[in-house]
């Protein structure tokens, strides 16, 4: 099995390294290949996603990902800032299924900034459609208006669009993922105002009637929005477009206290993979030892689960998480009183510690 290792700009190499570090104890026999991306690869190729880099992650089983960007090329041209890497990734290995989920360790409960009550013991899924909608449609770019109250002015526009089969394959991923959980669906959609997202709702109670077993409901997205800080505990697996489900996946991730925990993966087809921690590149502490590295190892855990077919070995990395977490570990993201702070390097010996 080859694992295309990206660790990327920001903290992204440290807590890559820690992942790494966690993944050779386990003695998996993997091969391993690192490559730069992002604001890195730019500085040593003139590009955020070299050529090199993208036919390493076609050729890989997974690709193990920390994260990109920094303010400093935020005045580059859009085609070669750094989040055109994980764009481009997406695209090129066709990603279409991003799997967020957001749990609340109950160790963590007082970490949140919404009443213990509310997220004691969520567990959420957001599906997010990740290689079609707003993000991608053709045409966006700048023009001048013909139409409107500002005809003759500057304008800058995008499509969004989605085809029947795009929403077709991302129902079917959100409601096989339910029948192994509690078996309900919410789609989030905007069918009030939207063609593309009426398309959508159609199309989720069409593929919805192919598992009568699984309960689908649909809310749009301002609901959603409210909902999810309101009673969180109501959604289960939550299946929603490129767009929504980028800013839905921070809203949910916050919820559980530190977006510093939460792994994600990102499918195509064949199960070839990307796996990255679902927060950023947090330029304003890279290189500090201060960043949680636990997103990312529990990310290598869904690498070994999804795409290398290791669930043992993933429900090892996650047993061990749990204990760090028990024994009252915390990075400075999650800290509170009564527990004990540590830095990126420390929380990592400690898993490997836990897995001995
Ligand atoms: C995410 C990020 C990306 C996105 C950016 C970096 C392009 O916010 O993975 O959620 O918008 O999809
Ligand atoms: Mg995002």
């Amino acid at each position: 099995m080859k694992v295309a290792v990206l660790p990327g700009d920001g903290i992204g190499p440290e807590i890559v390294a820690e992942a790494l570090k966690v993944l050779s104890v386990l003695d998996l026999k993997l091969e391993l290949e690192q490559a730069d991306v992002g604001g890195s690869a730019y500085e040593s190729s003139g590009h955020p996603l070299p050529e090199a880099t993208a036919r390493l992650a076609q050729q890989a089983d997974a690709v193990l990902f920390g994260a990109v960007g920094d303010w400093k090329y935020d005045n580059l041209e859009r085609s070669l800032r750094p989040e055109q890497a994980i764009l481009g990734l997406r695209k090129t290995l066709g990603l279409y299924a991003n799997f967020r989920p957001a749990i609340c360790y109950p160790e963590l409960t007082h970490a949140s900034s919404l009443k213990p009550e509310l997220i004691g013991g969520l567990d959420i899924l957001i599906i997010r459609e990740l290689t079609g909608d707003i993000y991608f449609g053709q045409p966006k770019g700048r023009r001048t208006a013909v139409d409107g109250p500002f005809i003759g002015a500057e304008e800058g526009f995008d499509t969004m669009r989605y085809t029947r089969p795009e929403i077709e394959r991302i129902m079917h991923t959100a409601f096989k993922a339910a029948e192994k959980r509690s078996q309900r669906v919410t789609s989030v959609d905007k069918s009030n105002v939207l063609e593309t997202s009426q398309l959508w709702r159609d199309v989720a109670t069409e593929i919805g009637k192919a598992y009568p077993h699984v309960a689908l409901d649909h809310m749009y997205v301002d609901n959603a929005a409210m909902q999810l800080v309101k009673e969180p505990k109501k959604f289960d697996v939550l299946v929603t477009g490129n767009m929504f489900g980028d800013i839905l996946s921070d809203e949910a991730a916050m919820l559980t206290g530190s977006i510093g925990m939460l792994p994600s993966a990102s499918l195509n087809a064949k199960n070839q993979g990307l796996y990255e921690p679902s927060h950023g590149s947090a330029p304003d502490i890279a290189g500090k030892g201060l960043a949680n590295p636990l997103a990312t190892i529990l990310s290598a855990a869904m690498m070994l689960r999804f795409s290398l077919n290791m669930p043992a070995q993933a429900d090892r990395i996650e047993r061990a998480v749990q204990k760090v977490l028990a024994s009252g570990l915390r990075t400075p993201d999650i800290y509170s009183e009564g527990t004990q702070r540590v830095g990126t390097v420390q929380m990592g010996d400690a898993v490997v510690a836990a897995l001995k």
